[in-house]
């Protein structure tokens, strides 16, 4: 069994540096296309620079806003933000000196605009690529190549999308968090170091972000209520939220908006899922709160850190007025019926490190792309049954459609949203139910990037 040998994250600056000056608001890509219901935007992935260390300039790779003259990448991405039913139109341009795509996660796109190899040849360097869909659902997405995304992502290419619609509950602020942490050298520089560790558990920075920032600060109103919506984009760390004496309201998933909020006080974000909640700030002015993550039990002998400070609140006014009362109505209750004759399709999650130069992970005991397809026929319901044999925990995503989650372990779980993306527990079974969509070819795989590029991943074709 694999062992967590070394503990070599340290705090490389003085821990919780604040940078006040940078926004903590990320910029939208520009819309160029005056039609209303259609949004065009164009996108560019090349070398950049930003700060993660104070007084240092990390070489990145990050996406800038291609029709914003002498924009500079940024990490994470600029917002893609549209409104549901929007047309949305991507020009994407590669000047990077690798090929890469783009990955829509969450979002239901046609097969041909999915980034997958499955969908579509990659982007050369210096060429280009016209991504094409409709927003269909409301909620909080996110892009990021998916290719050698292990490296690419980390190098700094992911952004959030968001997709406004549904119940709008009243707020002073709807705010987007980009949560990730980097792997950084004493010199500021991201680390090619990559030690069996990072490959086992998914590379694991000694740098936490928000929104690209390390600790900032986040000025906010005593007595408001705020939005905010967060996405995991780390290649293997699970972040487990807190804020002292306060409680997370959870109104949205993966999927767009819960039939029914619920409150919580610590809320898990494993890489690649998405969480909506609204929080209440009614510290008094001059207080302040500190956003935290948590040690949470993955697998491997993970030592506990103690808290890490992600951002910290600062109440500097109070809120002109309250908040409107909540909205009694908020998503729909997902369909996706199951019954005694749903058929069920098993996987097995494992991993391997015995006698091999580096660890390598498994679905059914295949290493993608050495794996048979998952044949299946658009439209249908059924249950797969996923059984996490491995000893860690491993996030599951599908691309292309949402599924409900209905038990781990054979007991029950909330039916009130729909997923993309889901923890399976270490030793555990996750069972969740799906209709498939558009024919096509759809990628499923482990979040934890390292997995992904090293084994975990599998091809779903639905045929009409
Ligand atoms: Cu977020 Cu297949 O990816
Ligand atoms: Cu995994």
């Amino acid at each position: 069994m694999y062992r967590f040998h070394v503990l070599a994250l340290v705090c490389l600056t003085g821990c919780g540096t604040i940078d006040e000056a940078r926004s903590l608001t990320v910029d939208s890509l520009s819309d160029t296309n005056p039609a209303l219901a259609v949004v065009e935007v164009e996108l560019i992935a090349g070398p950049s620079t930003t700060e993660y260390l104070p007084g240092t300039r990390a070489q990145v790779w990050a996406y800038r806003d291609g029709a914003k003259p002498g924009a500079k990448g940024t990490v994470p991405g600029p917002l893609l933000a549209v409104n549901q039913g929007d047309h949305v139109i991507v020009h994407f341009r590669n000047e990077l000196s690798e090929e890469t795509t783009i990955h829509w996660h969450g979002i239901r796109v046609p097969p041909r605009a999915d980034g997958t190899s499955a969908a579509q040849m990659p982007v050369a360097p210096g060429a280009s690529f016209d991504y094409e869909f409709d927003a269909l659902d409301a909620g909080t997405f996110w892009y990021h190549p998916h290719m050698h995304s292990d490296v690419q992502i980390e190098n700094g290419l992911h952004g959030m999308i968001v997709v406004r619609g549904g119940a709008e509950p009243d707020v002073a602020a709807d705010r987007a968090f980009v949560l990730d942490d980097v792997k950084v050298e004493a010199d500021g520089q991201l680390s090619q170091r990559i030690d069996s560790l990072d490959l086992m558990l998914g590379r694991q920075g000694n740098v936490l972000l928000v929104n690209g920032q390390q600790a900032p600060i986040l000025p906010v109103s005593s007595g408001s209520r705020e939005r905010w919506r967060f996405v995991n984009s780390a290649n293997g760390r699970f972040f487990n939220l807190v804020l002292p004496n306060h409680k997370f309201l959870v109104i949205g998933w993966d999927g767009g908006l819960l039939v029914e909020p619920y409150s919580a006080d610590t809320l898990l974000i494993a890489p690649g899922e998405r969480y909506d909640v609204l929080v209440q700030l009614d510290d008094a002015v001059g207080a302040s709160a500190v956003l935290q993550t948590v040690h949470h039990d993955r697998g491997h002998d993970i030592p506990d850190p103690g808290p890490q400070t992600l951002m910290t609140l600062d109440v500097r006014t109070a809120a002109e007025r309250a908040a409107a009362p909540l909205p009694t109505s908020w998503g729909t209750l997902p369909g996706i019926a199951v019954d005694a004759q749903t058929p069920v399709r098993s996987f097995v999650l494992t991993e391997q490190e015995e006698g091999l130069k580096e660890p390598r992970f498994f679905i059914n005991g295949e290493a993608y792309p050495q794996s048979t397809q998952t044949a299946a026929s658009a439209g249908k319901v059924e249950i797969w049954s996923i059984r996490n044999d491995a000893e860690m925990d491993h996030p599951f995503h599908l691309h292309g459609m949402f599924f409900r989650v209905l038990d781990i372990d054979g007991k029950a779980q909330s039916v009130s949203g729909l997923k993309d993306t889901v923890v399976v527990p270490m030793k555990k079974t996750l069972r969740f139910a799906v209709q498939y969509g558009e024919p096509g070819t759809w990628m499923y795989h482990c979040h934890i990037l390292e997995h992904a590029e090293r084994g975990m991943m599998g091809e779903l074709l639905i045929s009409p």
